[in-house]
C-alpha cells in the first residue's frame, strides 16, 4: 500500500535513517514528552537492526516521514503492540520537526490510521500521551479519541474506526492527495 497524502508520504524506517532519528530525539523543542533515547548511533543502528525482523515478521511498522515535494525527512511514526484479542494497535514514536508541511500532523496520523485499518485490518488503536502533552491531546480528541484510564504520568486513550472514519469527512481537504500539494 503506497502511504502518501497531499504534502507527505511514508517510507519505511532503514538503517541510513539512525542519524535522523537521534536529531529528532535529541532536539530539546521535541522530546519534553518522549521517553529517553541512547544518545550513540551504533545504539540506534542496533535499534532498528532489531525493528527490522519485528517489521518482517509484521508485528511492528516504523515510518520516516516524507515532505512530497522534496523527499526531505522531517519526521518519524511507529505503529506497535498489537493485540489480536482486542483487534487493537498502538502508535506512537511520532515526531514532527520544523521542515514539515503545514498540515503534516493531521496527514501523518490519518496516513497510520489508513495502514493499520485498511491493510493490517485493526478496529481499533490504542495510545498513550504525556498528560502535559496538552497540544497532542486535543489533538487526538478532535479525531474522536477518548481517555479509558490515567496514571500519575499519562492519559490512556482509545479511538474507533468508526470515529477516525467519521473525522476523515471533515479533513477530506487535510489529506486528499490529488489536489496540488502545498506548504
Ligand atoms: C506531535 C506532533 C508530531 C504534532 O505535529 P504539529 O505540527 O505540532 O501538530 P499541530 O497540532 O500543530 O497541527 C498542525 C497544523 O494542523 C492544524 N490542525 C491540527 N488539528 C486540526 C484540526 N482538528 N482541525 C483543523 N486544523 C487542525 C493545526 O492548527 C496546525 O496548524 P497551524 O500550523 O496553523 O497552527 C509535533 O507536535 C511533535 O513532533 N511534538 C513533539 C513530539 C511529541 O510530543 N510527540 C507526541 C508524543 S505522544
Amino acid at each position: 500500500m503506497e502511504l502518501r497524502s497531499r504534502s507527505v508520504h511514508f517510507k519505511l524506517v532503514e538503517e541510513s535513517d539512525a542519524e535522523f532519528i537521534l536529531s529528532l530525539r535529541s532536539d530539546a523543542n521535541l522530546n519534553s514528552y518522549l521517553s529517553k533515547t541512547d544518545a550513540s548511533i551504533d545504539d540506534q543502528k542496533k535499534w532498528i537492526r532489531d525493528y527490522k525482523i519485528r517489521e518482517t515478521e509484521k508485528r511492528e511498522f516504523y515510518f520516516i516521514i516524507c515532505r512530497n515535494d522534496n523527499g526531505q525527512s522531517v519526521g518519524t511514526v511507529r505503529l506497535y503492540d498489537f493485540i489480536t484479542t482486542t483487534n487493537s494497535f498502538c502508535w506512537g514514536s511520532w515526531i514532527l520537526n520544523s521542515n514539515k508541511t503545514k498540515f503534516a500532523a493531521i496527514e501523518s496520523a490519518f496516513l497510520v490510521y489508513q495502514f493499520a485499518f485498511e491493510e493490517l485490518n485493526f478496529e481499533k488503536s490504542h495510545f498513550d500521551v504525556r498528560k502535559e502533552n496538552s497540544k497532542v491531546i486535543a489533538f487526538h480528541e478532535k479525531m474522536g479519541a477518548e481517555k479509558k484510564s490515567e496514571t500519575e504520568l499519562d492519559y490512556y486513550f482509545e479511538v474507533q474506526k468508526e470515529h477516525v472514519y467519521n473525522a476523515r469527512y471533515k479533513y477530506l481537504k487535510f489529506i486528499s492527495s490529488l489536489k496540488e500539494d502545498f506548504k
